[in-house]
């Protein structure tokens, strides 16, 4: 047995994939074969999707059988409803309410291993986070439109109205881009439930659960509030001085496997700057100083690893710009992810192998019962 504990099974190879794949060193980040930028901004998120389902593009009739049949799949039942109003009513956050809704969705289907059920929580996700979202606003539901396409139609049961060309545009480039990204935390946690041969939506579930935790999916809130700050008290040296001073870490910077600029942060950074262009309003340019002077200031606290910008700071200029409300920030993370979910879900299957590490013990031994009156 290994003497080596990697924490964090940081370096460690757990699977062959051919969805995605990143190379930390360079800043390179490819999905289904073609650079990110190059999806990010070409593709629809049902391109997105299928790419990653098939290994391969569409054509044109396949692409329109694949968007209708994703579109077929956005009702949830009454009883999934009935759940969300209740954690919009007790407050519960997002992503909490994302994991319930989630979790009974599959009520009134017939659970299946094929890709059908893959189809059919890629297209649930959206409307169980727009749901609850009106919930919470004090509204009823809007129910899925089928001539929708996936982006405008989250943006539509969101508010009520149809998005405009820019913002669906925009919310488009961000789903194509964090669609999927290696054997990350969540994605991990999917593979894992699927290796037991358990089912896709134990394991979409379950990756809702590690896609929330700040350093993972939660961190785009907290960006959205510190650049909120900074752009109000315009001065971005001092909050990063005393940031840093305190021992606090800055939400969006920094990555387990990039040593430079993650390249989603490129993608989404000009995605956010043609969003802003023609706004009367600085914030884009407050984001794109307050950058600067923390890539800086991180550069130089020296340290043995590069500290650079990571995906979530850009998502949280660019969502905003697009009108997601900073409290969906990770649920429309995972309306995205789910599809990057299930492709793996799907690859683990075709070759699977049961996901068990092994730990080293470092507890007691050999200790001597003493009864519980005696101790
Ligand atoms: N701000 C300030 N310092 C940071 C930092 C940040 N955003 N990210 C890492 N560091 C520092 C750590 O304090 C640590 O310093 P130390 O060696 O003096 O203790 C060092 O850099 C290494 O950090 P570590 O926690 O080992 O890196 P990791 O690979 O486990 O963590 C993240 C990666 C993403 C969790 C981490 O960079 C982070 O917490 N970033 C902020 C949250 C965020 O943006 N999350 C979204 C990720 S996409």
């Amino acid at each position: 047995m290994s003497e080596t504990v990697n924490r964090g099974l940081e370096g460690i190879t757990v699977a062959e994939t051919r969805l995605s794949d990143i190379d930390g060193e360079s800043g390179a980040l490819t999905i289904g074969g073609f650079p990110v930028v190059e999806l990010a901004t070409n593709a629809t998120y049902e391109e997105s999707v299928f790419l990653l389902f098939e290994d391969r593009l569409p054509t044109a009739a396949e692409l329109a059988g694949f968007r209708a049949d994703l579109a077929s799949r956005r009702e949830i039942p009454e009883e999934v409803r009935a759940v969300l109003r209740r954690a919009a009513a007790e407050d519960r956050p997002a992503m909490d309410a994302l994991r319930m809704g989630l979790a009974a969705s599959t009520l009134g289907t017939a659970e299946s291993a094929s890709e059908e059920a893959a189809r059919r929580v890629v297209a649930v996700v959206p409307t169980i986070v727009a749901t609850y979202w009106r919930y919470r606003r004090g509204n009823e539901p809007v129910p899925p439109r089928e001539d929708l396409g996936h982006a405008a139609n989250y943006l539509y049961m969101l508010t009520g109205t149809e998005p405009d060309e820019a913002a669906v545009r925009g919310l488009e480039t961000y789903l194509n881009t964090v669609v999927d990204h290696g054997v990350n935390a969540s994605t991990f946690t999917a593979r894992t439930v699927v290796s037991t041969q358990s089912d896709l939506i134990s394991a979409a579930t379950a990756a809702v659960g590690s896609l929330k935790g700040p350093l993972h999916g939660g961190a785009p809130g907290p960006v959205l509030d510190m650049l909120r700050t900074v752009h109000e008290r315009g001065d971005p040296d001092a909050y990063v001085r005393e940031k840093l001073d305190a021992g606090e870490r800055l939400m969006g910077f920094g990555h387990r496997v990039y040593r430079v600029r993650d390249p989603r942060a490129a993608v989404l950074s000009s995605a956010a700057d043609r969003l802003y262009q023609g706004r009367d309003d600085d914030f884009f340019e407050a984001v794109r100083a307050f950058e600067t002077v923390a890539v800086d200031a991180l550069a130089a606290r020296g340290g043995d690893r590069r500290l650079d910008t990571n995906v979530e700071f850009y998502t949280a200029a660019l969502l905003e710009g697009v009108g997601i409300p900073m409290e969906l920030f990770t649920t429309t993370f995972a309306v995205s992810r789910v599809a990057g979910w299930m492709a793996h879900c799907l690859e683990q299957r075709a070759d699977n192998r049961l996901i068990r590490p092994v730990s080293r013990y470092v507890g007691e031994t050999d200790r001597t019962w003493t009864p519980v009156d005696e101790r």
